[in-house]
């Protein structure tokens, strides 16, 4: 038996951290009645890359400590210390974890230290998670490069001799060392490289705005809103990360834009409910000739402000539209506004019938003869707008954030959001109905933004086809 162990130790090795991965994963997913198939298997695939990735670094730091720390006690006493910081980030962020999985609200937490501790923290995840996805990459094609070459030398060989060449003829022509060693220090260069975007997105892609100028043809535009301009700004998300400071900031840049009418697409809070007071000061400077409107997201629905947010935005003189219209006028012509809240459901099916239904109050507020247009915070529901076919024109959206992680520049729709929802960010048209989707301001989850910068939007509407 002993011997059966030592002759397949490092096959049994493998099992055993697999089964321990699958086994980590698998707990820390939720259930299956709870999420629905396709977030149960997104979760768990997302865990056992976390989990992976998180023993994949951990033997990639003691590899580098047996290289160049020397002693066997000292790196002993070393490794016990990084063990012991890195559980207490884990502990210490735990809270941020809950409120992801079980959406138990934390209340966010502005002091110095606690910001720093979870920048460090976000920044290691996002870091780690990208860089060993990278590090399967290179390895997969390493792989296929070399699998190809051997396919090739078998062909070669068995094309220049009538037998099939012996599989030790093969075995002779290893990969050169030089070139193993150039792979793995090419490997490890890849690998780092999301830490130093992680790091840049943290400290400078996460409030670098960008103002996005969208010009939205309408063929039933009245004369009288040619060339009207709306700003758009999205998924606030005040909190340790998004400063009343850094809202004002994003304010200031709205105003001097000199829009014609702001409009708010909801997610004003982060997890903190107790936060709404001080994100509606800090959009109370917002100013445009025709006004301010908004509708509500689902941070506002699950941290039951929906009615107290409305009310401290309407002393501010901004108006929240909650399955009602505002008709925007204009040298005696119409634009027509209309809000919805953020669609309920435990799941797929209960939303989709709350959407079903709301969409039938908005059937009921859409003006015929001119442009309607729907503030909704989630784009999905652009879909069944377009399936209804209930007379919008122009859907106004955020809640994605872009993915905030995003290769859009790549490929369109390369980012997080998308796996959501396949309206993840910027301009669709489906059925003749058009949709922007704002990237929004603020950021959830991790504080990181890359490829995804925070974004102002400047619809600018113009009469054609
Ligand atoms: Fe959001």
């Amino acid at each position: 038996m002993i011997s059966f162990f030592r002759a397949h130790k490092p096959v049994i090795s493998r099992v055993i951290t697999f089964s321990l991965v699958a086994f980590g994963a698998f707990w820390l997913t939720p259930s299956w009645s709870e999420v629905g198939p396709f977030y149960f298997l997104l979760f768990f695939a997302i865990f056992v890359m976390l989990i992976a990735s998180q023993l994949f670094w951990i033997r990639r730091v003691l590899d580098l400590g047996e290289r160049f720390i020397p002693g066997k006690p000292q790196r002993a006493w070393l490794a016990v210390i990084a063990g012991l910081v890195y559980l207490f980030f884990w502990v210490y962020n735990y809270g941020s974890w809950e409120s992801v999985n079980s959406h138990i609200f934390r209340t966010a937490d502005p002091r110095l230290r606690s910001v720093l501790i979870e920048a460090a923290f976000w920044w290691w995840l996002v870091g780690s998670l990208a860089g060993f996805a990278l590090v399967i990459v290179f390895w997969t094609v390493d792989r296929a490069t070399r699998d190809a070459a051997r396919v090739y030398r078998y062909a070669r060989a068995g094309a220049g001799q009538a037998a099939a060449p012996k599989p030790g003829a093969i075995a002779l022509d290893p990969p050169s060392h030089a070139r193993r060693h150039f792979l793995e220090q090419t490997a490890v260069l890849v690998s780092a490289t999301p830490f130093v975007a992680a790091g840049y997105g943290l400290l400078y892609g996460r409030q670098n705005v960008e103002v996005v100028r969208q010009r939205i043809r309408l063929a039933c535009l009245p004369k009288a809103f040619e060339g009207f301009r709306i700003a758009q700004l999205s998924d606030v998300h005040i909190g340790s990360f998004t400063t009343a400071d850094y809202i004002r900031r994003c304010v200031t840049i709205t105003n001097g834009l000199k829009p014609d009418l702001v409009v708010l697409t909801g997610d004003y809070i982060s997890w903190d409910p107790e936060a709404e007071g001080e994100a509606v000061r800090a959009l109370a400077g917002l100013r445009a000739p025709h006004g301010v409107f908004g509708c509500l997201g689902n941070h506002e629905e699950e941290g039951q402000i929906e009615e107290s947010i409305t009310r401290l935005f309407a002393a501010q003189g901004i108006r929240i539209l909650r399955q009602e219209r505002a008709a925007i006028r204009l040298s005696g012509e119409t634009l027509n506004l209309i809000g919805i809240d953020e669609a309920r459901g435990r799941d797929f099916t209960e939303w989709k019938h709350d959407v079903y239904r709301r969409l039938q109050q908005v059937k009921e507020l859409v003006m015929p003869g001119t442009v309607n247009i729907l503030l909704v915070h989630s784009p999905p529901v652009f879909y069944f707008v377009t399936e209804l076919g209930i007379g919008i024109d122009l859907t106004l959206a955020g809640h994605t954030h872009g993915g905030q992680l995003s290769l859009d520049f790549v490929h369109r729709g390369l980012n997080l959001g998308r796996l959501e929802t396949h309206y993840s960010s910027g301009w669709y048209e489906r059925s003749g109905v058009q949709l922007y989707v704002n990237r929004g301001i603020g950021t959830t989850g991790f504080p990181i933004r890359l490829g995804a910068r925070p974004e102002i939007t400047i619809v600018e509407l113009v009469r054609g086809v």
